[in-house]
């Protein structure tokens, strides 16, 4: 599989000087972070892989409520050079529609605010299905807009601008999930800054057999 555009690597490496800037953090990503954490805890789970981990804040978090493997995947050197000072890990460099791990080697996937970036929403879900034991979980936390317009329109901009990106409504990330060979056991929006325009949604589903 063809890996992702350079440009989009790049995009990253820059965002991740800024990235941990303790405002944003607290405003926009920590209460996504605190939901899936939630989930995380309700269940217990050995191996957990985070996709388009970042700098690995919530990989770190993680790391302190699960009695097992943490790991961290992600395109960016940037974002990762940063993860590696922290004391989970191991951190990977990987694309996540292809991941360097052998099937069936997961309890628990979980993604925060990267989905919309995947090239290929389906592919990024079986991908996931894939490194899942069966009945592991799936945690997507990802704004998913309210209307499908306001979904296109976003994407539209953002492909122009060359950062191309997706934000599935909610509804249509059921589907997604569902058609990948998962059941969706709830979809749960996130109360924070602006949640009420573009809700972030954690949607946790569990791999069928
Ligand atoms: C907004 S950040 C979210 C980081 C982290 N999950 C968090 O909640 O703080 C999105 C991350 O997704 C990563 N990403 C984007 N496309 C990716 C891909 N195809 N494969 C792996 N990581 C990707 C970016 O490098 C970036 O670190």
């Amino acid at each position: 599989m063809p890996g992702p555009p350079v440009h989009h690597r790049a995009f990253f490496d820059l965002w991740s000087r800024v990235y941990d800037v303790p405002i944003v953090q607290w405003t926009v990503y920590r209460p996504v972070h605190q939901a899936v954490l939630a989930e995380l805890r309700a269940e217990p789970a050995r191996r957990v892989l985070d996709v388009g981990c970042g700098t690995g804040i919530l990989t770190a978090s993680a790391g302190g409520v699960v009695d097992g493997l943490v790991c961290g995947f992600d395109l960016s050197f940037g974002m990762l050079e940063r993860a590696t000072h922290r004391r989970v890990g191991p951190w990977v460099e990987a694309n996540a529609l292809a991941l360097p791990v052998r099937a069936e080697a997961a309890d628990v996937v979980v993604s925060t605010e990267a989905f919309h970036w995947f090239s290929d929403h389906d592919a990024a879900l079986r991908e996931f299905r894939r490194v899942l034991v069966p009945g592991g979980r799936l945690i997507v936390a990802v704004v998913n807009p309210r209307a499908g317009a306001l979904a296109r329109a976003a994407g539209e901009w953002f492909a122009r601008a060359g950062q191309p990106a997706y934000w599935p409504t909610r509804s249509e990330m059921r589907a997604r999930v569902e058609a990948a060979g998962f059941s969706v056991r709830r979809q749960r929006p996130v109360v924070r800054l602006f949640g009420v325009s573009f809700p972030t949604v954690v949607t946790v589903a569990r791999r069928t057999e």
